[in-house]
């Protein structure tokens, strides 16, 4: 199956990182589209826990390519920083192709997002003020790396501190990585022509796309199946659409999320899920799976299938709760509203389904699944209108059920 998109289906950090290793395995090419090292993407194998932020996460097989597309934003001390921690987990380095029309995170752009951290509770990597530079046509792109007098100009126009301590920075960087930054939309297009698999790894999810996602409690790129286009520039046939989902839904900053739970359930989905952020290590606020919100992102993405993460968080519960319907204004609907303030003022009307006993994480097929965490799976297939293909059972490269959909 040579096109394969990974989507995030709620408010990211759906464990995409595992999916999409998974299914990168023999791939020729992973690449993201979107985002930069805001994402936190965590692949755990035998070699140890890698934590990605920039390196796509199927890169990390030998003889898959990860390709970093112009909707990438890029720090290039993120990316270096990135790559010395897998070599010191003994790891190969990652082959890699950097879109030269990829536009870099600078010093002033960290510097510049403080306000905006504090209302939106961003990532504080400078993803704003990045995008904000290149949808302004100021930004820097890697091929500007190509001429070191204009890198400083622009750095002294950016009312950069300490310009040339930045600008022999990127020189360096430009002298490592030259080989490697070059026309990501040609490779990509052959790649697909020659139908080799590739597989298109969304960072962050649908629920924080810049416009169809809960603005403006969002991220500043296109999260969602559209962002393949938009930030690769290939127009391409997608042979499967994966919508990841956990079992349960996280948030993390500001924003509406209307299945929250701030007591005990919330507290137990954040310790047993593991849910602090892999990019800020701030505690992730949780709650109950919302269908309202996933049948949105499926009538925007068209997901030919979901993965279902993380279903082991939820066994010894005593029920598990999933979101059927918002009551917004005494009014019952399963529209996902536009507004914030809307979104902020819906209540959940909930279905209580009967829990599971665990450990899961050594189940390896369907058939080994306890009855009732099928029915969980049933139901939400029956409830999106989409095949659960893939389900997580566990933290580990291997804890993960196939359906064999692809
Ligand atoms: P920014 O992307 O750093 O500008 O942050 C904007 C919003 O997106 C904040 O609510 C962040 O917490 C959220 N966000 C950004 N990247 C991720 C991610 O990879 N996982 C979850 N939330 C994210």
């Amino acid at each position: 199956m040579p096109a394969i998109a990974v989507i995030g289906a709620q408010w990211g950090d759906e464990a995409k990182g595992k999916i999409v290793h998974h299914l990168s395995r023999g791939a020729r090419m992973c690449v993201r589209f979107n985002g930069g090292a805001n994402a936190g993407h965590t692949v755990e194998d035998r070699l140890g826990t890698a934590r990605l932020h920039l390196v796509p996460s199927g890169a990390l097989h030998p003889g898959c390519l990860g390709v970093l597309g112009h909707g990438v934003v890029l720090d290039p001390w993120a990316l270096q920083e990135e790559l010395a921690a897998l070599w010191a987990q003994g790891r190969p380095e990652p082959a890699l192709l950097l879109s030269e029309r990829a536009h870099l995170v600078l010093p002033h752009h960290r510097a510049r997002e403080g306000e905006a951290a504090g209302r939106l509770g961003t990532t504080r990597r400078g993803i704003g003020p990045a995008y904000e530079d290149r949808a302004a046509r100021r930004g820097l792109r890697l091929a500007d790396l190509a001429d070191p007098l204009s890198v400083r100009d622009h750095l002294a126009r950016m009312g950069t501190e300490s310009v040339g301590e930045v600008a022999e920075d990127l020189a360096r960087f430009y002298a490592q990585f030259s080989d490697r930054i070059g026309d990501a939309r040609s490779a990509i297009a052959a790649a697909l022509a020659a139908r080799e698999t590739v597989v298109f790894e969304g960072a962050q999810g649908t629920l924080l796309d810049l416009d169809l996602g809960t603005y403006p409690y969002v991220t500043s790129s296109a999260t969602t199946v559209h962002g393949i286009g938009w930030g690769t520039g290939v127009r391409v046939a997608l042979d499967r659409v994966v919508g990841v989902t956990k079992a349960y839904t996280t948030r993390v900053g500001e924003g509406p999320f209307p299945t929250e739970e701030t007591g005990e359930v919330g507290a137990w989905l954040r310790e047993r899920g593991r849910e602090y952020g892999a990019t800020t290590g701030r505690p992730r606020r949780c709650g109950w799976l919302d269908l309202v919100a996933l049948r949105y992102a499926h009538a925007v993405n068209g997901f030919t299938e979901l993965a279902l993460t993380k279903l082991d968080v939820l066994a010894g519960l005593d029920e598990v709760k999933v979101c059927v319907a918002y009551r917004i204004g005494g009014h019952r609907t399963d529209r996902f509203p536009a507004r914030a303030e809307e979104l902020a003022a819906a209540e959940p009307e909930y279905v209580a389904l009967p829990a599971w006993e665990g450990p899961l994480r050594d189940v390896r097929d369907w058939g080994g699944l306890p009855r009732e965490a099928q029915r969980f799976v049933r139901w939400i297939e029956e409830g999106v209108g989409v095949p659960v293909s893939l389900v997580g059972t566990g933290p580990g490269e291997g804890a993960v059920i196939d359906r064999g959909r692809g």
